[in-house]
């Protein structure tokens, strides 16, 4: 009030896959949004001058006038003389914070690195936060912080036991987690919304815009889509020897921009909530391994190979959740099918085969 300066939110990661996708639906809200990404797992552009590649093409899906609300700050979440300059700058309602590593195996390998990225370093964003009064996150949390399902425990509610986490990356959120709850319950000005995502998939119906993994996927849909543009010869399936429908795994995809969505119905109800809230966003229905690489297979128009393999450490048979609470309490649901979520990402990676760079 009565500030000259930019409005905006602040985006951490906002070149990621979650991130550039929620970019997407503020700025079609006519939200400014302000991105901070240090680009270690995104693609930068060849000239450092340029935007990075994702938010080139973000102005491209929005209007020329929504395109000049858009700005990027390359650096990390955790760099507190560079936040000093952003919130300096402008006016920040509020932080979506998706900056975070997130590969599971190398967390297993550089748990230093990644407690001292993720946790240490959204230590520093809220501190920073805090002295510029900006009290109000939505955090990009995950299913992984919940502690392994038994069959009687699905669907996974917002109230079911988290902990006992399996490696280095899903503590990071569950420590971050409990650290933005104690710091809501200690000073009430703050709110914050913790966004538990399911499995992410799929790409902005454009084509514009989607997953560009560097290196090997770890993750069962980018790796199909690789195997589709023959990037791959064949899926590993990690283990059919499941107690599921057949003996794959079964998890709750859901489609990116529904999950972007969730953020900016997150950021509809912040003001009129207080404290530290948990939603899981997800659509509630299981998906084996084996019937996602069907419907993919079925929108590129051919079958897709694949060889049977061990199971991979530390993977769960099941995971699907019950998303209730989001739909209650941020008038949320996801609306996309499996079919929308295996069109769209065909459609970016077929345009894109070798991701954002040609
Ligand atoms: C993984 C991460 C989880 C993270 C989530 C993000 C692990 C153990 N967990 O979960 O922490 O939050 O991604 O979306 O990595 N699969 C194959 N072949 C592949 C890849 C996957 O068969 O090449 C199978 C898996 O065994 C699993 C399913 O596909 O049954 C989904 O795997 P994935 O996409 O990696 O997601 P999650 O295991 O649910």
């Amino acid at each position: 009030m009565g500030s000259d300066k930019e409005q905006g939110v602040l985006v951490t990661g906002g070149a990621g896959f979650i991130g550039s996708h929620t970019v997407v639906e503020l700025l079609e809200r006519n939200v400014p949004v302000i991105v901070i990404d240090n680009m270690t797992n995104a693609t930068a552009s060849k000239d450092e001058e340029e935007l990075p590649p994702v938010l080139q093409r973000i102005k491209k899906i929005v209007n020329p006038q929504q395109g000049e609300k858009l700005h990027f700050i390359k650096g990390s979440f955790g760099d507190v003389e560079l936040l000093e300059k952003i919130f300096t700058k402008y006016a920040i309602s509020a932080v979506i914070h998706f900056g975070g590593f997130k590969a599971v195996g190398e967390s297993k390998e550089l748990p230093m690195m990644y407690y001292s990225n993720n946790v240490g370093g959204t230590l520093k964003l809220i501190q920073s936060m805090q002295k510029h009064n900006v009290t109000n996150m939505i955090f990009s949390s995950s299913a992984t912080v919940y502690s392994a399902p038994g069959p009687d425990d699905l669907p996974l509610s917002e109230k079911s036991l988290t902990g006992s986490c399996t490696c280095p990356y899903a503590s990071t959120k569950f420590f971050i987690e409990n650290i933005l709850r104690d710091l809501c319950y200690a000073d009430k000005n703050w709110t914050v919304i913790s966004l538990r995502y399911f499995n992410p998939v799929g790409a902005h119906a454009s084509g514009e815009i989607g997953e560009d993994p560097k290196g090997i996927p770890n993750n069962l849909m980018p790796f199909i889509a690789q195997v589709a543009v023959k990037r791959r010869e064949h899926l590993n399936i990690y283990g059919n020897d499941y107690q599921t429908k057949d003996g794959t795994g079964v998890r709750d995809y859901v489609h990116v921009v529904d999950l972007a969505k969730g953020h900016t119905a997150a950021l509809d109800v912040l003001p009129k909530k207080n404290g530290f809230h948990t939603y899981n966003l997800g659509t509630g229905i299981g998906t084996s391994v084996l019937e996602m690489l069907k419907y993919f297979g079925e929108v590129v128009g051919r079958e897709l190979p694949y060889k049977i393999c061990d199971r991979r450490p530390g993977d769960l048979a099941v995971m699907y959740c019950d998303a209730s609470l989001a739909e209650k309490e941020l008038g949320w649901t996801a609306t996309k099918s499996v079919k929308e979520m295996c069109e769209d990402l065909w459609k970016f990676q077929s345009k894109n085969p070798n991701g954002y760079l040609p």
